[in-house]
């Protein structure tokens, strides 16, 4: 049966290490795919016939050393690209599967085109999957989307959902500590570092994006949620979510230095509801939650022996209450790092075998 053709988005850090592993894939799930297409946000390199293998280890070898595919002999603009790309996913082309590691809303008419014709949509960028409801029910109208890598990284959280909601369980409660990040500050803040003091931390340490800010609003953790409320059949917007930051809003407009000078200006604050919660046995974690109440998103005072009270450090948990999921049975806990280009990009070539073996078994039939 011949192979799914790959058309590949973004070549960043988890671009490059899923293009590394696809290099080193066993033979029988090689032959289940052919790399036809790769581009960054500077060029691309596509052929009808499937990328040589030797290409794509110039590639690797160019990307680590933080160049473009435009220093690549042979290369193509992205609006030729773009071109070719669309022809690739029009109605009654070969199955394709259209894999998105980019951070980036410029893919979302490539994907939408490759999903209303019936091809294979694989994301690790969590962008396409929190725009609109309309959008994530185009996404999803072929049934052939996959997007495990936009929650917890390689661990397999949409994964098990999936399983529990196929096998008749209704998923009643998700809580999660989602962010690196936020639990690396929040582990400092616990050790006795003033807000001001672990967010410089967490910024030297490079957890943070360069703008701190970016993960400090929550906005990271509520694309996130939103996700895993729509994949267990939730219908909201983003804008619908509550969603609490974490400095206030008079600080929003400033520049980063301006921002880093003036964030002692939150450590009172910061400090006194760390001792409220103290005071309890409690701790502060950074949570989100679907439940039958809707989906929020914020600062949540724990006993310090729960669950999430006990993480430390950047790990991710997330929490799944079910029907068949309950009390006196514990919850479903999945935990482990919520991030890394190595067990990401190796979340999306799962998502991408899986799929590619689905849209074969259907027979390779030409999509709808
Ligand atoms: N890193 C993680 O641990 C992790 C975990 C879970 C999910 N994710 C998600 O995975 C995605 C990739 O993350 P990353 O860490 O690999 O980011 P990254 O290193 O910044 O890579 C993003 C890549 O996308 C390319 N790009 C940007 N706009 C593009 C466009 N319009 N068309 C084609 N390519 C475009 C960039 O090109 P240039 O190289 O030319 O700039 C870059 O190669 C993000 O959505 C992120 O949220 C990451």
């Amino acid at each position: 049966m011949s192979s799914v053709k790959v058309i590949h988005l973004g070549v960043g850090g988890v671009g490059t290490a899923l293009l590394e592993q696809s290099l080193s894939l066993r033979p029988r799930d090689a032959a289940a795919i052919s790399l036809v297409a790769v581009s960054d946000i500077y060029a691309a390199l596509w052929s009808d016939t499937g990328l040589d293998r030797g290409r794509l280890q110039e590639l690797v070898a160019l990307k680590a050393q933080a160049k473009s595919i435009a220093d690549l002999a042979g290369n193509g603009d992205l609006q030729g690209f773009y071109q070719w790309a669309e022809e690739q996913v029009a109605p009654g082309q070969p199955p394709t599967i259209v894999v998105d590691t980019t951070a980036s809303d410029d893919t979302l008419p490539l994907l939408l085109r490759a999903a209303a014709n019936g091809h294979g949509v694989v994301l690790a960028n969590k962008r396409p999957v929190s725009a609109s409801q309309s959008v994530w029910d185009a996404l999803n109208a072929g049934g052939r989307l996959r997007y495990e890598a936009t929650v917890g990284a390689g661990l397999p959280v949409l994964y098990v959902l999936d399983y529990l909601q196929r096998t008749g369980d209704s998923v009643t409660a998700i809580e999660g500590m989602l962010s690196g990040t936020l639990g690396y500050l929040f582990s400092r803040l616990e050790a006795g570092d003033s807000y001001s003091g672990a967010v410089s931390k967490a910024r030297e340490q490079g957890y943070t994006e360069p703008d701190p800010r970016d993960d400090l609003g929550g906005m990271d953790v509520a694309r996130k949620a939103l996700i895993l409320a729509r994949t267990v059949g939730r219908r909201l917007e983003l804008s619908d979510l509550p969603i609490e930051a974490l400095y206030p809003q008079e600080l929003a407009g400033l520049t980063v230095d301006e921002f880093m000078q003036r964030a002692s200006e939150v450590d009172a604050a910061f400090s006194a509801r760390l001792s409220q919660a103290a005071a309890k046995g409690e701790v502060l974690r950074y949570l989100a939650q679907v439940d039958s109440s809707g989906v929020s998103i914020g600062v949540r005072s724990v006993p310090r022996s729960s669950q999430f009270g006990a993480l430390a450090g950047p790990d991710n948990l997330v929490s799944i209450t079910t029907a068949r999921y309950t009390e006196p049975l514990a919850p479903i806990r999945l935990m482990g790092p919520g991030a890394g280009r190595s067990v990401t990009g190796a979340g999306v070539l799962r998502d991408v075998l899986d799929l590619a073996q689905a849209m074969r078994a259907e027979g390779a039939s030409a999509p709808l």
